[in-house]
């Protein structure tokens, strides 16, 4: 039987709110790795975003001997090739910037370019003490802004309007993304997984 309380590996103080309001009312207590007392920041070396997601929740699970889960996710614009991808959270200046430093030198780079298409991507990896591992992704489609709106949200929010809708994911506000998002979706897809990994 799968447990219902997960050690969530990261500091990233958005993603934790994101998998609390959508985890929560499915009955999954998450708790954050500061909470747990495992605070530790691991090196995000790998190449894809599936590598670097199991890189945290393992080093977590090893450390603290509890299920842990990770999100490794990312904003991939098509006119930069994919960038910044796995490099969203050190794009530009690195993790010294502020978010709103990172999507505007974002804006910069896509000054006078007309193909504004991109996508976000969550690739969730969950490891066992037992050494079972589960993963899952989603994606949410969308463009880059020629200018942030809104004020929700974290990241690169601001700067990416979802297909279909106006505004951007920061002006959304949280309900109408969590239903959407690139994370909503890796996390129901999650939540099937887990309810494989309990019958089995
Ligand atoms: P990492 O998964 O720790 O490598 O960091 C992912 C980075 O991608 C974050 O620091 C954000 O800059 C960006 N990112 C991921 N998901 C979102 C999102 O839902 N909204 C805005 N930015 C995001």
């Amino acid at each position: 039987m799968s447990p219902a309380r997960f050690i969530l590996a990261s500091g990233n103080k958005g993603k934790l709110r994101e998998f609390r309001q959508i985890l929560g009312p499915m009955g999954i207590e998450i708790v954050s790795q500061k909470e747990a007392g495992f605070d530790i920041d691991v090196a995000e070396t790998g190449e894809t975003f599936e590598e670097n997601a199991w890189l945290k929740a393992s080093a977590i699970c090893a450390a603290s001997g509890l299920p842990a889960v990770a999100d490794d996710s990312g904003l991939c614009v098509d006119a930069l090739g994919g960038a910044p991808g796995v490099h969203s959270a050190r794009f530009g200046g690195g993790k010294a910037w502020t978010d709103e430093q990172k999507y505007l030198y974002l804006l910069e780079k896509l000054a006078g370019v007309t193909d504004r298409k991109a996508r976000f991507v969550s690739c969730i990896c969950c490891v066992f003490p037992s050494g079972d591992v589960l993963r899952a992704r989603g994606e949410c489609p969308g463009r880059i802004l020629e200018a942030p709106v809104g004020s929700g949200g974290f990241g690169y929010d601001p700067v990416f309007c979802p297909e279909g809708y106006e505004g951007s994911f920061a002006s959304l506000g949280e309900e109408q993304k969590n239903q959407i998002s690139h994370r909503a979706r890796a996390l129901a897809a999650f939540r099937k997984e887990l309810e494989n990994h309990a019958d089995r």
